[in-house]
């Protein structure tokens, strides 16, 4: 049988399937609906120094294979996260990464320092500098290199636990980004976050989303995805986790095998609960049918025609 662990820092997992932050809630209310220990990882919610509602309605909105969003940040901020969320992690029975987004850099700071001082099962953080839907913050560092590495390093200083940067597709040069979060002490990044998008009801003439432009995920993305993972696995030494459209095992694999140690599962979660634990069996499936010993070897392994 196919060996699904894989290593993050000094952190084994069980596989190299976790969700996607912002489709799996804070992780603790899905477990009628799947068995979320089977996991590799949850990636919660983005959490806020404050308690935020989020962008008006409409903020979510169907398109051809894919869905756009913009919730704007919707959470019930940090201490009610450390007072009803964390302590619910202990009998989770798998690894929870923590989403942080902010709007400056010392608020970013705040959250994750509230967290350190508390016990908790949390294993990471992964550092939200690629929100499309927010007026402040959070993409704001993730198109700028210089800010992405000074709130890296800042975070750094602050935690033992995983750094995981989300980077936004909507630069320039993504591979800029990555290593100026690599410099800035990251263990991994995560990419892509979503694609800026817009829907419009040609019956109505109007926004399908209150904010005009949204983020775009889905299947639609697969494509932009599976190449942003392989120019950033190129461009840094620290591993890559992939995301954006992810629906099958196979789809993983292409992550995989594009340069990704970890996937992501997103969207199809909204479609099925347990996209997460399907994609597991399938990769468990692909991994026997070609007697791959060990699921990481997939990684980077992709045969293009040109360097
Ligand atoms: C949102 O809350 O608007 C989406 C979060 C994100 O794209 O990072």
């Amino acid at each position: 049988m196919t060996d699904l662990r894989i290593k993050i820092g000094d952190i084994t997992f069980s596989n190299p399937v976790f969700t996607a932050s912002g489709t799996f809630g804070y992780g603790t209310e899905v477990s009628d609906l799947t068995d979320v220990s089977k996991l590799g990882a949850i990636v919660t919610k983005s959490v806020t120094l404050f308690p935020r509602e989020g962008n008006p309605p409409p903020r979510v909105v169907e398109t051809p294979a894919g869905m756009i969003n913009s919730i704007g940040l919707a959470n019930v901020g940090v201490e009610r996260y450390i007072r009803e969320m964390i302590p619910l992690y202990d009998n989770i029975g798998t690894k929870v990464i923590m989403n942080i987004a902010g709007t400056t850099l010392e608020e970013y700071c705040d959250v994750l320092e509230k967290v350190e001082v508390i016990s908790s099962n949390i294993c990471g953080y992964e550092i939200n500098i690629s929100c499309p839907n927010v007026k402040k913050g959070g993409m704001q560092f993730g198109v700028d290199s210089s800010m992405t590495e000074a709130l890296t390093a800042e975070m750094r200083k602050r935690t033992e636990r995983l750094i995981i940067m989300k980077l936004s597709p909507n630069v320039t040069d993504i591979t800029s980004i990555a290593k100026a979060a690599e410099n800035g002490g990251a263990d991994a990044v995560s990419a892509i976050n979503t694609v800026v998008g817009m829907s419009i009801d040609s019956e109505t003439g109007k926004s399908q989303i209150y904010t005009t432009y949204g983020g775009l995920s889905g299947p639609a993305i697969k494509p932009i995805g599976l190449a942003t993972v392989h120019k950033v696995y190129q461009s840094v030494n620290i591993p890559v986790i992939g995301l954006g459209g992810i629906t099958t095992g196979l789809d993983a694999v292409e992550y995989l095998l594009a340069g990704a140690v970890a996937v992501q599962v997103g969207t199809a979660t909204f479609r099925h609960a347990d996209a997460g634990e399907q994609i597991i069996n399938e990769l468990h499936q692909f991994g026997d049918s070609k007697s791959i010993e060990k699921i990481s070897s997939l990684t980077g392994a992709v045969k293009t025609y040109t360097k």
